[in-house]
C-alpha cells in the first residue's frame, strides 16, 4: 500500500500526533479508560488508512448487487427505490387497526406490517380463557377471515406488501392472507409480503412458540414449499436478530445467533429435499437499529457478506438472489425512555441513518411515546415523517453504501464479521441452533450481555440521557397516550358467537378432521389450512387441532 518513503513519512506524523496526545494527557485524561461499541468492541483512538489492509477490496467489498453484497443488495439501491416504509401497527379490533393502516397509507408509508395481540400470536381465539384481559391489546385481534377481510377493507393487495408478525400460527395468518386475496379477485401468485414464521427466535427471546420444535421446523418448511409454488412473491420468513438485541445480545451475537437461526432453516429445507436456490430467494432477515451509529451500519454490512458466503459455500447456493440477505429494521424499543419521550425522535433519527446507511430493505421507526404506549396517530406521524427526512432531505440515499472506505467502518465490518463466525463455528461444534437453544448456550451468551450492559448503565458507565443523567422533573398529566378499549374482547366474543352461528359447522368439521390427518402424515398441511379458513374456521380451532397432534413446547429451564 506505501512505498518507503510513505512509510517513513507515516512513521514521523505518528510519533508526532502520540507525542501531542501525550501532551494532552499531561493536562487529564480521557473521558474513559477505554472507549468501546455499544456492543463492546474496543474502539481505536484513531483509524487510519492502514486499518484498511485488511480489506480486499474486490473480494470483501466488491459492487452492490453482486457477490458478497457487502455494500448492498440492489445495484442502484436507493437512487432506483427507497427502503418500503413499512410501520408496525395493529391493535383492538380489525375495525380500528383497518383505520390505522389507512391513515399510514394517506400520510406516505410504503408498506403494511400487522402487530397482532398475544392470543392471536399463540394461537387463541378471543373466547379462550386464555385470552381474558389481551384481547386487541398488543395487537389486533383476528380470529377467523372475517377479522382479516375487515382489516384489509379497502386495501387492495395486489397494489401493497403486507408483513405479518406471526410465528407459530404463522401458516394459518398466510392462509387468511390468500382467502382476502381471494375475496379481492387478487390471485395468489400476485400477493406479496412477509410472514415472520421465525420460531426459534421465540424459544430464544420472544416466547410467542406453540409447538415443540420439530412440527414447529416442519410447518416452517411446509410454507416455504408451499409459496415456492403457489405464492412465488411471499417471503416466507423473515429471520429476526431484533428480539435477540432486544433481550440484550451484542451486535455481533445478534448477527451470529440470527444468521445461525437461518443455517438451522436452510438445513431443515434441504433435509426435506427442498432447493435452497428455490427457496432460498424468499427468506428473509429482520434487524435491529441500535443506538451506536458507526457499529449498526458496520453489523449490517457484515451480515450480508456472512450470508452470501455461508449460502455460496455451505450450501452450495448459485442463484445470486438466493445469496442476498435482505432485511428490514425497526429501529430499538429498548432505547426508548419513558423520561422526556420527545428525546426519542432524536434516538429514533439517529437510528434510522444507520439502517439506511447500513442499506436497509424496509423499515419501521418507533414512535416516541412506545416506551409508554401504543403509539396514537401523532407520534407515528412523526416517526414516519423521520423516515421521510432522511429519504428526502438528509442526501445520504444519493450513494451508494456513503460510509464504504471509512478507515473506522470497515474495520468493525471486518471485527463484526471475525466475531459473529467464531459464534457460528461454536454453534456448529455444539450441534447447530437448535441443540444450543436446548442447551441454554445462546440464552446465556444474550443474558451475560445484558447484564453487563445494565451494570454499566446502573454504574454511570453508560450515560442514557434523561434517565442517568439530565434529568428533569416532568409533568405528565398532559400526555396524550393511546389506550386500547377493555370491551374489545367482549365485542371478538360477540363476533365469534356470530360467525359460528352463520357458517357451515359440518364443514368446518371436516376441515379440521383432515387437518388432523395432514398433521398425523408428513403432508404438506398448506393447503388444508387454507381451505379450513375459506369456511370461516377460526385460528384458535385450528390451532387446537394441532396442539392435540403436536404437542406444547415447554421451555426447560437449564440448570
Ligand atoms: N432497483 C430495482 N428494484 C428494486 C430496487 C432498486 N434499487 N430496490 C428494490 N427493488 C425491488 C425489489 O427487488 C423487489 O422486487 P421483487 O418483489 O420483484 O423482488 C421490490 O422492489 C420490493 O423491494 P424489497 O423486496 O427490497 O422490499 P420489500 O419491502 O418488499 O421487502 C423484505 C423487504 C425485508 C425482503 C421483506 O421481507 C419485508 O418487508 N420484511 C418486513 C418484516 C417486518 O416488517 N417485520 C416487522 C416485525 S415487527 C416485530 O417483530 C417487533 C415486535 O415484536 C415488537
Amino acid at each position: 500500500m506505501f512505498d518507503e518513503k510513505q512509510l517513513q513519512a507515516i512513521a514521523e506524523k505518528k510519533a508526532a500526533y502520540q507525542a501531542a496526545v501525550d501532551k494532552a494527557l499531561t493536562k487529564g485524561p480521557e473521558m474513559r479508560q477505554e472507549f468501546t461499541t455499544g456492543g463492546g468492541i474496543p474502539l481505536e483512538r484513531l483509524y487510519t488508512p492502514e486499518h484498511l489492509q485488511g480489506v480486499d477490496y474486490p473480494k470483501d467489498l466488491g459492487f452492490p448487487g453482486s457477490f458478497p453484497y457487502t455494500r448492498g443488495v440492489q445495484p442502484t439501491m436507493y437512487r432506483g427505490r427507497f427502503w418500503t416504509m413499512r410501520q408496525y401497527a395493529g391493535f383492538a379490533t380489525a375495525e380500528e387497526s383497518n383505520e390505522r393502516y389507512r391513515y399510514l397509507l394517506s400520510q406516505g408509508t410504503t408498506g403494511l406490517s400487522v402487530a397482532f395481540d398475544l392470543p392471536t400470536q399463540i394461537g387463541y381465539d378471543s373466547d379462550h380463557s386464555m385470552a381474558q384481559g389481551e384481547v386487541g391489546k398488543v395487537g389486533v385481534a383476528i380470529d377467523s377471515l372475517a377479522d382479516m377481510e375487515i382489516l384489509f377493507n379497502q386495501i387492495p393487495l395486489d397494489k401493497v406488501s403486507t408483513s405479518m408478525t406471526i410465528n407459530a400460527p404463522a401458516g394459518v395468518l398466510l392462509a387468511m392472507y390468500i382467502a382476502v386475496g381471494e375475496k379481492q379477485g387478487v390471485p395468489t401468485d400476485a400477493l406479496s409480503g412477509t410472514i415472520q414464521n421465525d420460531i426459534l427466535k421465540e424459544y430464544i427471546a420472544r416466547g410467542t412458540y406453540i409447538f415443540p420444535p420439530k412440527p414447529s421446523m416442519r410447518l416452517i418448511t411446509d410454507i416455504f414449499d408451499f409459496c415456492s409454488s403457489h405464492v412465488p412473491k411471499w417471503n416466507t420468513i423473515s429471520i429476526s436478530g431484533y428480539h435477540i438485541r432486544e433481550a440484550g445480545s451484542t451486535a455481533i451475537q445478534e448477527v451470529a445467533f440470527t444468521l445461525a437461526d437461518g443455517i438451522a432453516y436452510v438445513e431443515a429445507a434441504v433435509k426435506k429435499g427442498q432447493d435452497p436456490n428455490v427457496f432460498g430467494k424468499r427468506l428473509s432477515f429482520f434487524f435491529n437499529a441500535h443506538n451506536d451509529f458507526l457499529e449498526e451500519v458496520a453489523k449490517f454490512r457484515a451480515a450480508r457478506k456472512i450470508w452470501a458466503h455461508l449460502m455460496k459455500e455451505r450450501f452450495g447456493v448459485t442463484d445470486k438472489t438466493a445469496q442476498m440477505l435482505r432485511f428490514h429494521t425497526q429501529t430499538a424499543g429498548s432505547t426508548l425512555t419513558a423520561q422526556q419521550p420527545e428525546n426519542n425522535v432524536v434516538r429514533v433519527a439517529i437510528q434510522t441513518m444507520a439502517a439506511v446507511m447500513g442499506g436497509t430493505q424496509s423499515l419501521h421507526t418507533n414512535s416516541l411515546d412506545e416506551a409508554l404506549a401504543l403509539p396514537t396517530e401523532k407520534s407515528v406521524r412523526i416517526a414516519l415523517r423521520t423516515q421521510q427526512i432522511v429519504a428526502y432531505e438528509s442526501g445520504i440515499t444519493q450513494t451508494i453504501d456513503p460510509l464504504a472506505g471509512s478507515y473506522a467502518v470497515e474495520a468493525l465490518t471486518k471485527q463484526i464479521e471475525e466475531g459473529a463466525w467464531n459464534y457460528i463455528r461454536k454453534i456448529d461444534e455444539l450441534g447447530g441452533m437448535l441443540a444450543s437453544i436446548e442447551k441454554g448456550y445462546v440464552q446465556q451468551q444474550i443474558q451475560d450481555a445484558a447484564y453487563n450492559y445494565q451494570k454499566a448503565v446502573e454504574a454511570g458507565d453508560r450515560i442514557v440521557v434523561g434517565v442517568n443523567k439530565f434529568q428533569v422533573e416532568e409533568d405528565t398529566s398532559s400526555r396524550t397516550l393511546l389506550r386500547v378499549d377493555p370491551s374489545v374482547g367482549a365485542q371478538q366474543v360477540a363476533k365469534l358467537r356470530k360467525l359460528k352461528e352463520g357458517r357451515d359447522n359440518v364443514k368446518v368439521k371436516d376441515c379440521l378432521e383432515d387437518i388432523r390427518k395432514a398433521a398425523q402424515s408428513d403432508e404438506n398441511l398448506m393447503p388444508r389450512i387454507v381451505e379450513a379458513v375459506r369456511h370461516y374456521t377460526t385460528e384458535g380451532e385450528i390451532c387446537g387441532v394441532l396442539r392435540e397432534v403436536f404437542g406444547e413446547y415447554r421451555e426447560h429451564v437449564v440448570l
